[in-house]
């Protein structure tokens, strides 16, 4: 109970440091990394980043169902994931981009997962950081 407290404690102290601990900033530069594959168009067609077409769009990650743009064609195990109505969340957006094929692999409980993303990402704060600026631009 003492624990749970302290944690409640801790929220009202510091609100913003348990939601995320990314640089809006710093990932906003990282993104340059995903924009070959992906852009961020917002839900009435805005381009707030003009990127390639090998990946979904991105905008709107933050809760949003995986495999569920629709109109992309995702692989086989992403859509599988999404179907089991699977949200995207900070944590799971990070351990994903460490080694997308292994994740979907351990999610899915399936050795021949694959995955459509051949791109690894395995630095957390990188990963934190764009996580932030894709939540900043998907308000
Ligand atoms: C070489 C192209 C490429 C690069 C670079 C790339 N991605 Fe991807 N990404 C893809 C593809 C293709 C998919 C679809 C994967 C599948 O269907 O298995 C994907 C899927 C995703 C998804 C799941 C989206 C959904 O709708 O469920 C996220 C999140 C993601 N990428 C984030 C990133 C981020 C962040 C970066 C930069 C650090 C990045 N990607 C770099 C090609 C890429």
């Amino acid at each position: 109970m003492k624990k749970i407290l302290n944690i409640f404690t801790l929220l009202m102290l510091f609100p913003f440091s348990l939601t995320g601990a990314g640089d809006i900033a710093k990932g906003e530069k990282k993104f340059k990394k995903c924009k070959s594959c992906h852009m961020i168009v917002d839900d009435s067609g805005r381009i707030i980043v003009k990127g390639g077409r090998n990946g979904p769009n991105l905008y709107g990650i933050l809760g949003r169902t995986a495999g569920s743009i629709d109109g992309f064609k995702y692989g086989k195990s992403l859509a599988t994931l999404g179907k089991s109505g699977f949200v995207w969340s900070e944590y799971e957006f990070v351990a994903y981009l460490a080694d997308p094929k292994k994740y979907l692999a351990d999610k899915l409980d399936d050795k021949k997962a694959r995955s459509k993303m051949s791109y690894k990402l395995k630095n957390e704060a990188d990963a934190l950081n764009i996580w932030a600026y894709l939540e900043s631009v998907s308000k």
